[in-house]
């Protein structure tokens, strides 16, 4: 039988793929290229030389850039108020491309090398029957058989060794990484103790801000229609970059330079369980800032709130693997309506481990909500001071109510 395996070059997906070809599977390994670093070729030889029947190499980056990062910075997209997302968003994209070649292959079978433990799991599985209802799943870490044979990292190279599968020369690290155009997250080894601190050896995207950021500020004008960041304008060397993957791979180097868009958090896994992670989102967190700046000035307020609820929603949507289901199909349409007026551009200061709107400007045909003549100290434009009296007086009557029924606030 054929299946596809989401190969990554590392050494659990290459054990699984030696595995599955002892279980008489056929496997094709399909390698996804979502902007992460890792020498192709290297894997792909790697893979045919354990005995994968095909390798292909998918580079699905600019997909990934355009049809799952951009509208999540337009939807705002955020996980319990600090992770932009970087792996959920890769995770349906990736699996486009396995449906993909499980198609063209007229495979019935897809492996992964997810845990039993995780969210990558459900996010895979889910997108999986989604797109391709009948398809089956071999998940080798959820396999009793396969999880009695490997119970440790060291079980994993005893078997490498054993069967001629080359374990990589760079020392690996005491923490899984997980590396994309958007993003590089680290979890699980050293750090799985929430309280010690990630050394700081481990940044791959991110200069260390207080030791290595250039000391002088550096300005970048983002361009939005309808909440789609379109141009980025380095207000240094007056350069402009205009599809997203020149604009992300410039505000990554940028702000990574600047140690722009680390976290350092415990999150909540779908499964249940908590866990700590340690994200580099350099580029995304100066689009996320720029943008969120934006639709604050440009939104009415109650659209705004509205949003920001269902916002909410997609974010856990997305995180818990949910990117093709009915729900987010329909709160993303939802969203999407309340950009309409998003346009319009942000300046953005970056510092050292930190970025800022500093000024921004929004219009489109129907013109901006900002009044700067409703709103100024210095003329009327309109506005009769004389009615934020009644306004005020009936506000008060329930506050009143209150001190009447139960007594004055202590305010000592
Ligand atoms: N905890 C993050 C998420 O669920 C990152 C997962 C990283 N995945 C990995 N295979 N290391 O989105
Ligand atoms: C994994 O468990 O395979 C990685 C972490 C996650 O999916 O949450």
């Amino acid at each position: 039988e054929k299946v596809i395996l989401a190969y990554s070059g590392g050494l659990d997906t290459s054990c699984i793929l030696k595995w599955l070809l002892e279980q008489r599977y056929e496997v094709i390994c399909v390698l996804a290229d979502v902007g992460q670093q890792e020498d192709f070729e290297a894997a792909r030889q790697k893979a045919l030389k354990i005995g994968a029947k095909e390798v292909i190499v998918a580079d699905i980056k600019r997909n990934f850039a355009e049809q799952y990062i951009w509208p999540a910075i337009q939807m705002g997209l955020i996980y319990e108020e600090r992770y932009l997302l970087g792996t959920s968003l890769a995770r349906p994209c990736i699996s486009v491309a396995l449906i993909e070649a499980a198609r063209r292959h007229g495979a019935k079978y897809l492996a992964h090398g997810a845990t039993g433990k995780g969210n990558d799991q459900v996010r895979f599985e889910l997108c999986a029957y989604a797109l391709q209802p009948e398809l089956k799943i071999i998940a080798p870490w959820r396999d009793v058989e396969f999880c009695r044979q490997f119970q440790g990292r060291q079980d994993l190279i005893a078997y490498a060794k054993a069967h001629g599968i080359e374990v990589t020369a760079k020392p690996a690290t005491p923490w899984s990484t997980d590396g994309n155009m958007l993003h590089i997250s680290y979890e699980s080894g050293v750090l799985e103790d929430p309280n010690t601190v990630a050394p700081s050896t481990l940044y791959e995207l991110t200069r260390d801000p207080f030791t290595q950021a250039p000391q002088k500020p550096h300005r970048v004008c983002v361009h939005f229609k309808q909440g789609l960041p379109t141009s980025v304008e380095d207000l240094s060397s007056r350069q402009v970059y205009s599809t997203p993957m020149d604009m992300l791979k410039f505000l990554n180097d940028l702000g990574g330079s600047y140690g722009i868009g680390r976290i350092d958090i415990v999150e909540n896994r779908y499964v249940g369980l908590k866990s700590r992670g340690v994200y580099e989102t350099p580029g995304g967190t100066i689009l996320y800032t720029a943008h969120q700046d934006l639709e604050v000035f440009a939104l009415d307020r109650e659209v705004l709130r509205t949003k920001q609820m269902l916002r909410d929603r997609m974010s856990d949507f997305v995180y818990n693997g949910f990117w093709f289901s009915p729900e987010a199909l329909y709160v993303r349409r939802c969203i999407q309506l309340a950009q309409e007026h998003v346009t319009g551009q942000v300046t953005v200061e970056l510092s050292p481990g930190y970025c800022r709107a500093i000024a921004r400007k929004a219009g489109d045909k129907v013109g901006a909500l900002y009044n700067q003549q409703l709103v100024s100290m210095d003329v009327h434009g309109g506005y009769v001071p004389q009615d934020a009296g009644g306004f005020i007086a009936i506000n008060a009557v329930r506050i009143r109510e209150h001190v009447r029924a139960f007594g004055p606030y202590q305010t000592d």
